[in-house]
């Protein structure tokens, strides 16, 4: 059997083997299982790591992975040679935590994590700046806690690092209140660390969030950019309506055979291809459409119901364009505005009622 297949588990599979990995690891931990259950927990651990070792040689024998996959190699070798190494080397009672390792697995093919690794990254002053107001803000509190409350409470706050924790538990307002200050100035002083932690927490989610924000939408731009460029139409566009028309178009893939748009429909976009081919089902005979072409103008332009029932003959890449954007398209670049009223009264016969 060929070990290449395994090299495509899908991540949700990556995911779900890991998830029961887990879960068993956390059963073997719980008193009083049979020797029984024990032996079968042993063997669908084997099982998923005898899969990760399929997965890790199909890696291996896929130059794609090793060219372009570096984590998911990283992943796929730690995912096998850790639990391996435990088996080898670590006493029976602990050697199934090393399984603990396929945490990572879900991870080898992630997009997310890439993301995140970039948002954290981009934002990394900013975060930084916010850590150190956390730090400042901890170390001050403490040791206000500790000159407030050393005389009240000494076996607590009888030092900086005993506040500290007191400090830390305030701060990130969780209070297990195992620490309570006593004196008034001390639960003034814990009332404005429990504010401040709310501030400092709030910054460091606006700032991520803000940052997951921004990249997404570059991320969208530059794809979108890319599409665009694709389109011939768009070409003559100088770079400022270009900008404008790359922010308003829509990527969208559909696969072959879906309808597109309905015959009778209200149309309130139109569509630009910018890879494969949609069939046009006029009442004549079908008329098919490739790159660089566009479908769906006359009832936007009209506002007439769709005219056709347009779909896909081949899985199609497109970018939709709103009413509203096209009137925007219309201002900024009138000629490309034109050629498409242009193409829609030539599609209609010549017939007239388009603006
Ligand atoms: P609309 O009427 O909005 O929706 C169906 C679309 O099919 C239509 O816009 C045109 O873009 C397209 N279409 C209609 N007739 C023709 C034709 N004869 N040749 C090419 N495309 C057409």
């Amino acid at each position: 059997m060929s070990a290449v297949p395994f090299s495509k588990i899908s991540t949700p599979l990556n995911a779900l083997f890991a998830t029961i990995g887990l879960l068993v690891v956390a059963a073997l931990t719980t008193q009083g299982l049979t020797g029984q259950e024990r032996l079968v927990s042993e063997l669908l651990l084997a099982a998923i790591w005898l899969a990760y070792v399929l997965q890790l040689s199909g890696t291996l024998l896929s130059r794609r992975s090793l060219s372009g996959g570096m984590t998911a190699l990283v992943i796929d070798l730690l995912a096998v040679l850790v639990p391996a190494g435990a088996f080898l080397f670590v006493g029976s009672r602990d050697r199934d935590l090393y399984c603990t390792i396929w945490l990572l697995k879900p991870l080898r093919d992630s997009t997310f994590f890439r993301l995140l690794a970039k948002v954290v990254a981009n934002e990394s002053r900013n975060l930084l700046g916010v850590t150190s107001v956390f730090g400042i803000v901890l170390f001050g509190a403490a040791l206000a806690g500790y000159i407030i409350e050393r005389d009240v409470q000494p076996d607590k706050f009888g030092s900086i690092p005993q506040a500290m924790w007191w400090a830390v538990v305030t701060l990130s307002t969780t209070g297990y209140g195992d620490e309570i200050p006593q004196s008034l100035a001390g639960r003034v002083l814990a009332g404005l660390v429990m504010m401040s932690g709310i501030g400092i927490f709030a910054l460091w989610a606006g700032i991520l969030a803000t940052g997951f924000y921004e990249e997404v939408r570059r991320q969208d731009f530059v794809r979108n950019w890319q599409l665009v460029a694709a389109v011939p139409l768009f070409q003559k566009l100088g770079s400022a309506a270009l900008i404008e028309i790359v922010r308003a178009l829509r990527p969208r893939i559909v696969p072959a055979g879906s309808v597109i748009c309905r015959k009778g429909e209200v149309g309130d976009q139109m569509f630009f291809i910018v890879e494969g081919r949609v069939t046009v089902a006029t009442p004549d005979h079908p008329v098919e459409l490739g790159a660089g072409n566009f479908f769906g103008e006359m009832a936007l332009i009209s506002g007439d119901p769709r005219s056709a029932t347009v779909s896909a003959a081949t899985e199609v890449s497109l970018l939709s364009l709103y009413a509203v954007d096209f009137q925007m398209l219309s201002s900024s670049s009138p000629e490309i505005a034109e050629t498409i009223r242009k193409t829609a009264l030539e599609r209609r016969g010549g017939a007239s009622g388009l603006p």
